[in-house]
């Protein structure tokens, strides 16, 4: 591995009064490393990452080239080399916000100070003045995340899960059937030339409050040109003739975007004006992956997981009413500044990894 060394361990660790761990040195990750190490241990955490960390390698790395850290260590049995225990990313949006993800130690090394200082060496890279820090932690985390200044808790998400299938087939058969048939005026894919990007950005920002505009625009972009690797990105289209006064294109009610991961296909983002726009991207999206999966198989189980926020009641009611059941609660906690935010517009949050 050729790493650029970061000298870390000149920063002392003084949380919960402990010091910094003897030996740990802190390094920066190249694109490589970040693919490699952050796939393979989401993967080993049951994070259910995309498949073959598409999205680190040609995304969240490029987010911010700067904010992936590994630790490592002496390896006892062979003193020349050194054994990775830790890894963290923090990824800086702009001046004023930033992320934190990935945050895991090594099983056998849990419990010995790694995962504090290595959580130190990303907060440190945020720098002392941004307002928001943001991280969606689990909830045998939530204590710890307090202590290190993530006081303020915007919502709880859910992680609802359910069959893809069973959605198109069953349960909104009618409506999958119109949508299949081109029969939806409005309904169109991202890479539609009436979308008006300058829109999709802003939604993100008004409904989840992340200030990002060309992370959410790359993030769509990489769902919407790719449906060969059955990821798909689409969108609900004004058709009252209502249009964006600067584009002159129709004003976007709402987006959505599926990517295959390893045990499940995963939504996020679906903002949406209303529940209705919110059921028929995601019926739309179901319907993409399970055609997709018949023409050319992924061997994806057509499983849908989404990250839902409970304070969107419509939201909590649409995924209620398909009885798709919550597998993995988290926290969306920020430290400092709570972005200004509408959460009634967010069905599905675009990540939990990088917010
Ligand atoms: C969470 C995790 C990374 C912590 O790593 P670790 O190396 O075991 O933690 P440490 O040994 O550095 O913890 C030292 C102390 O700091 C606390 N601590 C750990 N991370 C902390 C944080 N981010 N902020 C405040 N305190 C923290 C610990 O509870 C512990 O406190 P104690 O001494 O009072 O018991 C590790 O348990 C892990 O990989 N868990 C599985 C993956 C996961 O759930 N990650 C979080 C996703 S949101």
């Amino acid at each position: 591995m050729s790493a650029q060394a970061i000298s870390a361990v000149d920063t002392p660790f003084k949380s919960n009064g402990a010091s910094h761990p003897e030996g740990l040195i802190l390094d920066r990750c190249t694109q490589e490393q970040a693919f490699d190490l952050f796939y393979t241990w989401a993967v080993q955490e049951q994070w259910n990452p995309s498949v073959k960390g598409q999205d680190i390698r040609d995304l969240y790395h490029k987010a911010d080239p700067e904010g992936f850290f590994y630790g490592r260590i002496a390896d006892k049995q062979a003193p020349t080399k050194t054994e990775i225990v830790s890894i963290v990313s923090l990824i800086r949006y702009g001046k004023d916000q930033a992320w934190l993800g990935f945050y895991i130690v090594l099983p056998r090394h849990r419990g010995k100070g790694y995962g504090m200082a290595t959580f130190q060496k990303a907060l440190e890279h945020a720098g002392h003045d941004r307002q928001s820090i943001g991280l969606d932690g689990v909830l045998a985390q939530v204590e710890n995340y307090k202590k290190s200044g993530f006081t303020n808790v915007a919502w709880r998400n859910e992680r609802r899960h359910g069959s893809a299938k069973d959605l198109v087939e069953n349960l909104e058969r009618d409506l999958a059937e119109k949508v299949a048939r081109g029969g939806v005026p409005g309904l169109v894919h991202l890479s539609d030339d009436l979308v008006d990007w300058d829109q999709v950005q802003a939604l993100e920002q008004r409904y989840a409050g992340l200030k990002r505009p060309e992370f959410i625009k790359e993030w769509a972009q990489f769902h919407t040109f790719n449906p060969e690797l059955h990821r798909f990105g689409v969108a609900v289209l004004s058709t009252d003739g209502t249009v964006d006064e600067k584009s002159g294109k129709p004003k976007i009610l709402g987006f959505g975007c599926v990517r295959p991961a390893e045990t499940s296909y995963r939504v996020g983002p679906l903002y949406a004006s209303t529940p209705e726009v919110a059921k028929l991207l995601l019926v739309k999206l179901g319907v993409e992956v399970v055609q997709a999966e018949r023409q050319s198989p992924y061997h994806v189980p057509l499983q849908f997981d989404v990250d839902v926020p409970t304070s969107n009641e419509e939201a909590v009611k649409l995924f209620d009413g398909l009885d798709w059941k919550d597998t993995f609660p988290s926290l969306r906690m920020w430290r400092g500044k709570i972005p200004e935010h509408d959460v009634n517009g967010i069905f599905a949050v675009a990540t939990l990894e990088v917010g």
